[in-house]
């Protein structure tokens, strides 16, 4: 079987389930990476997201995993990063659609919105499904091309 190397890191709404999800993982026989937090003092989520993808490219890892309170603000600063598919799971259709379509490379959660069993759940249909390619892969294509940035205020 391939070694499955994974990283993982939250801010302090997700360091409990970060803690879960890490021994779910490696109770599956998984090296897991984990570049924090270590405790529950305030920090801010966008440093841990470049933390952490900075950590997958270096690594040569297979996936990222990153918490925050609602996996909303980490998912947002993660897909700035060139290279990154960051999807924010929230069942787990979403979770099979976010390897078989979209082949991402970072799966997101939210601490104070996803209990422990449900994200096991949801990581467990992530790491069995299969990126499809195909059309697929031209419509990834399409998104690792995109590199523009508008700083329009939009809101
Ligand atoms: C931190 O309080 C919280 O804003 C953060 O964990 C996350 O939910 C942001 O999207």
């Amino acid at each position: 079987m391939a070694l499955i190397m994974i990283i993982i890191g939250s801010d302090h709404g997700g360091f409990k389930l970060k803690g879960e999800l890490k021994n779910f993982l490696e109770e599956k026989g998984k090296t897991v990476i984990d570049c924090g937090v270590f405790n529950e003092e305030s920090v801010d989520y966008p440093d841990i997201a470049q933390l952490v993808c900075n950590r997958l490219f270096e690594k040569k890892a297979s996936f990222a995993v990153l918490i925050c309170g609602t996996g909303i603000g980490i998912s947002i600063a993660a897909n700035k990063i060139k290279g990154i598919r960051a999807a924010l799971i929230c069942n787990e259709f979403s979770a099979k659609m976010a390897s078989e379509h979209n082949n991402a490379n970072v799966v997101c959660f939210g601490g104070r919105t996803t209990n422990f069993d449900s994200a096991a759940k949801m990581l467990d249909v992530f790491m069995t499904s299969k990126f499809q390619g195909g059309r697929h892969q031209a419509r990834v294509d399409k998104i690792m091309s995109i590199g523009e940035c508008n700083n329009e205020k939009t809101r």
